[in-house]
């Protein structure tokens, strides 16, 4: 540990960028007691902080210097590393928390970088919109270094109450709010061709999971064994065959044609499940479907 890097209670934070995120995020320090700096391009979006008690930085060196621990909330990983260029060998012995959404090698862009500058670094992706944070529920998933993260946990802590390390890369965090979200629009994709196939028959949707919510809330109790047999490359058809499945798609399908409701995503399921079943594996369950998908 360095000397800028002592672990207090409370130590000094540094919030760049104050936009809808980074406010809610240096927010979440003050409302802790933390001394709190701030600073953003816009200097004005940092007034409403500042009357909470935030001190403002007049330069990001400033802002970086304040303290051990330096947040970074902005649009774009390019502009991330390009506002931390000029505070450069002062990011030395520093933890960066970098919470500015990308892809996988845009954030490893960004840890490389700080790294050669001599700071520890985490990525977090944080799963919530502004006004969640701080919130018990709302989760932030942080990869990169382990010490850091175990020094800063307390702080990492106010952000969200289900904060976690998922892995040593700061890459991996991003891919995790990915496939949380790829999985949201799959499935909310699905109920709302649910929904406009339901009120063409003028059935009222919540009328529908009053009765059939039970089943519909069923569905996410499968993800567990659908990843193990992912992981395994076993796709045993545990819950219905990929030729039990296929007649019900062409259904839904020829349903949707029928009430001239769009059958782009149903004809989308129905392509898969034919080509699997065409390929050989009728007999195997959903999860041999990854494949399409072009698993490694
Ligand atoms: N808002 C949410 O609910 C939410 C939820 C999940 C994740 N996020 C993520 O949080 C991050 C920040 O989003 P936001 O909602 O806070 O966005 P925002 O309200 O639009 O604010 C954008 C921030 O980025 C700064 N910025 C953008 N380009 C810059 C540049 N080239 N140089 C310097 N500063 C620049 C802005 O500075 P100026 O004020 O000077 O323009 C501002 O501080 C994004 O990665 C976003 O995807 C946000």
């Amino acid at each position: 540990m360095t000397n800028v890097e002592k672990s207090d209670d409370r130590p000094a934070v540094t919030v760049i960028g104050t936009g809808e995120m980074g406010s809610a995020i240096a927010d979440a320090f003050l409302r802790g007691g933390y001394p709190t700096t701030v600073w953003n391009r816009t200097a004005g979006r940092t007034d409403a902080l500042v009357s909470r008690g935030a001190r403002r930085a007049a330069t990001v060196h400033d802002a970086v210097t304040a303290g051990p621990l330096v947040m970074i909330s902005v649009k774009g990983n390019d502009a991330a590393r390009r506002i931390l260029e000029p505070a450069g060998d002062a990011l030395a012995g520093r933890t960066v928390v970098n919470l500015t959404d990308g892809t996988s090698g845009e954030v490893r862009e960004v840890a490389a970088w700080a790294a050669d500058r001599g700071a520890r670094y985490l990525h977090g992706q944080i799963m919530t919109i502004a006004p969640g944070v701080g919130h018990p529920e709302a989760a932030v998933f942080y990869g990169g270094d382990e010490a850091a993260y175990e020094l800063y946990r307390p702080a990492l802590g106010l952000l969200g109450g289900r904060g976690t390390l998922v892995s040593a890369d700061a890459g991996v965090p991003a891919l995790y709010g990915m496939a949380v979200h790829g999985t949201m629009w799959g499935m909310l994709n699905g109920f709302l061709h649910a929904a406009a196939l339901l009120s063409s028959e003028g059935i009222e949707v919540r009328r529908f999971l009053e009765h059939a919510g039970a089943s519909v809330s069923a569905l996410p109790s499968l993800l567990p064994s659908i990843a193990d047999e992912v992981d395994r490359r076993e796709h045993a058809a545990e819950y219905g065959a990929l030729r039990h499945h296929l007649p019900s798609v062409e259904d839904l399908v020829g349903e949707s044609r029928a009430r001239g409701i769009d059958d782009e995503l149903p004809g989308y399921t129905l392509g898969l499940v034919t080509r699997a079943v065409g390929e050989g594996h009728a007999d195997d369950g959903y999860s041999r479907l990854v494949d399409h998908f072009g698993r490694r």
